[in-house]
């Protein structure tokens, strides 16, 4: 694996973000950051990634928005899509790129998936009644209209999703329909629509899914279950007038693509963007039709059905594309209470973390709780009890403490790794062996054990130290005293490697000391050579001083 003769392309495929209000710790820890994680590990180890998402910029989710502040989606979609980048970049999140559904390319993706499956016979023509609300002339899809879902009787189900047991719905299904626009019942009136025929991938479907191996096992579940009981096919049109414009005549006028027919096409269209961009036409392929590349998504549970069932059929209608190598949905992150508060993390955005927390900090806590198995409980005093207690206290003073006994008493010279015991050769090798372990657990995108293991490489330069104690040696025995923090210095080597997919900025920072990180191993550092006087990686957070409650 750590091999870079055997370079695999790997797309990173990241869940696209509705533009439609500012994320939060949630998404982050649920997408964007395990997906960069894994992401930054694969490009160290030499993989050739493709790293693609962008803001998901139509459906209702953004025209309900819109509505509700009397603007247009598109003021809605620009305001979101600038805040996102601006996320990304102070989160060092290493997209290859970054776009949005809004683009002519986009559009033309979406175009060519749909008119293939359209001519393939997946795609047909069906007339149904669909709710519609009399007082505002106008039909009521996906969030315009809430229910009682009919899966799980949970009273607030969308018509796209009941968010309570996560089953994807057709608005139809709802009992107790309500309209959002006006409150009243709304009434059933005629209207065409195209619909997937996702009942004809039943059967490839299932065996597909049963061959998966190493997937997490909830997301596994989850999809079987669906498809056990028995696939529906969807409407992929919606009587809206912002989306994407449908390619087929025939339905009449005001309809657009369904969103979430068209978004998850966008893992494909990004791909091809990125070539075009690069100059590169055919690179897409790389990631797309080559069997031996791998496909993982990055994504939360409530997508699991579009990724794991509805994507693959459509991938599979369309033909010599590959379908998702790995779909490892994590769980979701909860806050105490599930009552609004800034300070208790509920609504902390993105934007808002990012202003009291450094981003390498808020990355290692977030981490470190990543939901992978099961729904995770978060709370602000947690997030500042990781960074002092175990960022702070395990790695970063770690690193300050050597650098700055190498300053002060080795005359700011890396030492020597010539005089190196058995103790010091069986630190390295273990830490060594973190190092490894790291990597196989990140490969299985179980990056939340990774992590631990590599803190763990810190814990074990500490005790290492500890039992030295350079410090009373450099009184008694300064040449032992500089090959122990010699020795200590390239244990740190090692376990920077494991902590650098997590902890981007302060790797760079030590950048100075052990230069860039090209390969997956433990480099030592080269002695001899002169180093500055060291700086904290990281503050301590004092909770009392965090302003969160505005
Ligand atoms: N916009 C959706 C959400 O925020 C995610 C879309 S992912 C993609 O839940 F599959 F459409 F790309
Ligand atoms: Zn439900």
């Amino acid at each position: 694996m750590t091999n870079k003769n055997d370079s695999v392309p790997v797309l990173v495929a990241v869940a696209w973000p509705y533009a439609s209000g500012s994320r939060h710790l949630g998404h982050l820890a649920g997408a964007y950051l395990p997906a960069d994680v894994f992401a930054r590990f694969q490009r160290f180890v030499g993989n050739e990634v493709l790293m693609v998402s962008g803001s998901d910029v139509h459906g209702t989710p953004i025209t309900v928005r819109a509505d509700s502040e009397g603007t247009t989606p598109g003021e809605i979609v620009d305001r979101y899509h600038k805040e996102f980048l601006d996320n990304w970049e102070k989160l060092a999140i290493s997209w290859d790129l970054y776009t949005s559904t809004g683009t002519d390319n986009h559009s033309d993706v979406t175009h060519d998936v749909f008119m293939k499956l359209f001519k393939k016979g997946y795609i047909d023509k069906r007339s149904s009644e669909q709710f519609y609300d009399q007082d505002a002339g106008r039909f009521l899809p996906d969030r315009y209209i809430e229910g009682v879902c009919p899966h799980c009787e949970y009273s607030e189900a969308r018509g796209d999703q009941c968010e309570n047991c996560g089953r994807t719905l057709d608005p139809e299904e709802l009992i107790k329909p309500i309209s959002k626009i006006s409150g009243s019942e709304p009434t059933l009136k005629e209207t065409e629509h195209f619909y997937l025929r996702l009942s004809d991938f039943q059967e490839p479907l299932s065996e597909w899914l049963s061959g998966r191996e190493g997937w997490r096992n909830h997301v596994l579940n989850f999809s079987k279950g669906w498809i056990e009981e028995g696939l529906h096919d969807r409407a992929i049109t919606r009587d809206l007038d912002w989306g994407i414009e449908v390619p087929v005549e025939g339905i009449g006028d005001g309809k657009k693509i369904y969103v979430w027919f068209e978004a998850v096409i966008g893992y494909l269209s990004a791909a091809k963007e990125w070539s075009k961009n690069n100059g590169l036409e055919d690179d897409w392929k790389k990631w797309w039709s080559n069997p031996d590349s791998r496909s993982v998504y990055f994504i939360g549970k409530d997508n699991v059905p579009f990724h794991t069932i509805i994507w693959p059929a459509m991938l599979m209608g369309y033909g010599g594309l590959n379908l998702p190598s790995n779909v490892p949905a994590n769980q979701y992150v909860t806050f105490k209470g599930g009552k609004a508060s800034a300070s208790r993390g509920i609504g902390l955005t993105i934007t808002r973390s990012l202003e009291v927390f450094e981003a390498d900090s808020l990355r290692y806590a977030l981490a470190a709780s990543f939901p992978e198995q099961s729904d995770t409980e978060m709370t602000v005093e947690e997030i500042c009890r990781r960074i002092n207690e175990e960022l702070v206290a395990t790695w970063g003073n770690l690193v300050n403490r050597v650098l700055s006994m190498i300053y002060n008493s080795c005359d700011a010279q890396i030492p020597s790794p010539e005089l190196r015991n058995d103790e010091d050769m069986a630190l390295l090798e273990r830490i060594d062996q973190i190092v490894e372990l790291v990597a196989e657990e990140i490969d299985k995108v179980e990056l939340r054990s990774a992590l631990q293991k590599g803190m763990s490489g810190a814990a074990e330069v500490n005790a290492y130290l500890n039992s030295m104690e350079p410090w009373k040696l450099s009184k008694t025995d300064p040449e032992r005293a500089a090959t122990v923090l010699g020795t200590a210095l390239s244990a740190i080597a090692g376990v920077r490697v494991c902590l650098a997919p997590y902890l981007p900025f302060s790797t760079e920072e030590l950048n100075d000391v052990f230069g860039p990180i090209n390969s997956w191993q433990r480099e030592e550092p080269q002695h001899g050579k002169k180093i500055e006087k060291p700086k904290p990686l990281f503050k301590k957070v004092d909770i009392s001083l965090l302003d969160l409650d505005d």
